[in-house]
């Protein structure tokens, strides 16, 4: 298997579709990365699923680094992306900068990614002028669950729809390789993928998009809960309970460890 790299995400557009997913850990990217994910996106969703936030907004710069360093470790073949954390691109351009930089610098991301349309294209501009790949996030933006008052879908009025088709231009026409559509009407995500040349990456954005993500943690049912649009591929939480209750009951009924002669 061949590294992945942005031209071959690009390369895969209207030919392949992707199916790319969140890794937090070595361990883990590690077993997706052999799998064969195209792309493990060390997402700000860590916040939930490993580092027990109630939400992405806690993540910090230095929570992300360690991650995305631990899952570039990991991973041989796959793109790794790193997500920007909230408040580590929205406090002015240059900062925005240092921090992408020390993602690839110094974690060995191939790519950052941010949440944001029209007020981010300069940003992204600036980025993609600088070498480093930028894919964009528009639709339902988790970083701005404050504004929203809750995660709710996007896009459903005329007008909201009109600002994610704004958004998603501005993101490409800046140079970004490929896009997220987060919570956006599958009509919508469909239209983008057609006009847009770059990579669409859909989550609860239906079928039509050119790749889609999962969360780590959802596809392989760590998550009790799942959102409807997910899908688990396994039960892993239930077989991890089952393991601990069984160890600690051998331990207990003296089982394990075995009575040997050394
Ligand atoms: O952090 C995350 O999990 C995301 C999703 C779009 C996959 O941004």
């Amino acid at each position: 298997m061949k590294k992945w790299n942005v031209a071959a995400i690009r390369a895969a557009k209207g030919k392949t579709k992707l199916g790319c997913c969140t890794a937090y850990d070595a361990c883990f990217a590690r077993l997706a990365d052999e799998a064969g994910v195209p792309v493990l996106l060390v997402g700000d969703s860590m916040g939930n699923n490993t580092l027990g936030y109630s939400n992405t907004l806690p993540v910090r710069m230095e929570e992300t680094l360690s991650a995305v360093a631990a899952v570039s470790r990991g991973a041989k073949n796959a793109l790794v992306v790193a997500d920007l954390p909230f408040g580590s691109y929205q406090c002015g351009d240059d900062l925005a900068m240092a921090n992408a930089v020390r993602c690839l610098k110094e974690a060995g991301a191939d790519a950052v990614k941010l949440e944001g349309g029209e007020e981010y294209a300069s940003l992204i501009r600036r980025m993609t002028s600088a070498g480093i790949p930028v894919l964009g996030h528009v639709g339902m933006m988790p970083q701005s669950v404050n504004a929203y008052g809750g995660f709710k879908v996007q896009g459903k009025t005329p007008d909201a729809a009109e600002k994610i088709v704004r958004d998603a231009r501005a993101v490409e026409e800046a140079g970004a390789f490929a896009v997220t559509l987060e919570c956006v009407p599958h009509a919508l995500a469909s239209k983008l993928t057609k006009d847009l040349s770059i990579v669409t990456i859909g989550i609860g954005a239906g079928p039509d998009c050119d790749a889609q993500w999962l969360v780590m943690h959802d596809l392989l049912g760590l998550n009790d809960n799942v959102p409807k649009f997910a899908k688990k591929y396994a039960s892993i939480a239930d077989n991890v309970r089952a393991a601990f209750s069984c160890y600690v009951q051998e331990v207990s009924d003296g089982i394990f460890p075995p009575k040997s002669d050394s």
